[in-house]
């Protein structure tokens, strides 16, 4: 294993770290443009700079740069594969949840197009949408404020980082000839961005 952190909204940095990388992870052939954050779930109009800053920069700009980095060496030698985590904020469109939503409908137009970029090269394009899923991303999201973060996944089942990674995994493993451009995975109490299955305390449907 070689690791290493990085910044994905910062060009130079990026560009720096992976000129650096030594044999053989120089050769990357799988990308997963993992990075990403919601900040807040305030009204376009009310939310802070930092925040609607924040989403872009590392969501879009972000796996710009990263995926421009890497692109080059995975067409000089004839593989690779970008898979891009995008997610189910890029169909459902929520209040409060604008700027994100945005940021992942761009991830969505940048899945498909690349893969229209690409045509006719070996590389393949995918993205993994999940929908609710327990990680640090609410208690980031809401600024460190645990029971508010808590609240997102209460009474019910969400998906783990590692249901998402299952599915990473399986994309990436499908023959050469084979491109899964998306996979939308939700957990099974979870039908929309409004529909959550929550039980029992709570019970009902509810607000995500
Ligand atoms: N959780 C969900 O419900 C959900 C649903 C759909 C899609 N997603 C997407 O899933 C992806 C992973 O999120 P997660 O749920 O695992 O949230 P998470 O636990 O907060 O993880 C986010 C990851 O992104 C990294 N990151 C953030 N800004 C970065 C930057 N500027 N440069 C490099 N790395 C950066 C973080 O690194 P540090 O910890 O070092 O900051 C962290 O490893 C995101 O793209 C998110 O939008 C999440």
């Amino acid at each position: 294993m070689h690791a290493f952190g990085l910044d994905v909204t910062r060009k130079d940095e990026v560009d720096l770290a992976l000129a650096a990388l030594p044999e053989p992870w120089s050769r990357i052939d799988v990308l997963v443009n993992n990075a990403g954050k919601a900040l807040g779930r305030d009204a376009v109009h009310e939310a802070e700079d930092r925040h609607i800053d924040g989403m872009i920069e590392t969501n879009v700009r972000g796996l710009l740069h990263v995926t421009r980095a890497v692109l080059p060496g995975m067409l000089k030698r004839g593989r690779g594969h970008v898979i891009n985590i995008g997610s189910t904020a890029s169909r459902w469109i929520y209040p409060g949840g604008a700027t994100y939503c945005a940021t992942k409908a761009a991830v969505a137009a940048l899945t498909e197009g690349l893969k229209m970029d690409l045509h006719g090269t070996p590389i393949r394009v995918s993205s993994v949408d999940p929908g609710l899923v327990e990680t640090e991303f609410s208690l980031v999201r809401f600024d460190g404020d645990r029971k508010r973060a808590d609240e997102v996944y209460a009474d019910m089942t969400p998906l783990s980082a590692e249901d998402v990674a299952r599915s990473v995994v399986f994309v990436a493993g499908q023959p050469a000839h084979v491109n899964i451009l998306q996979v939308v995975m939700l957990p099974t109490d979870q039908s929309s961005s409004s529909m959550v299955h929550r039980r029992p305390t709570s019970g009902g449907t509810t607000r995500a």
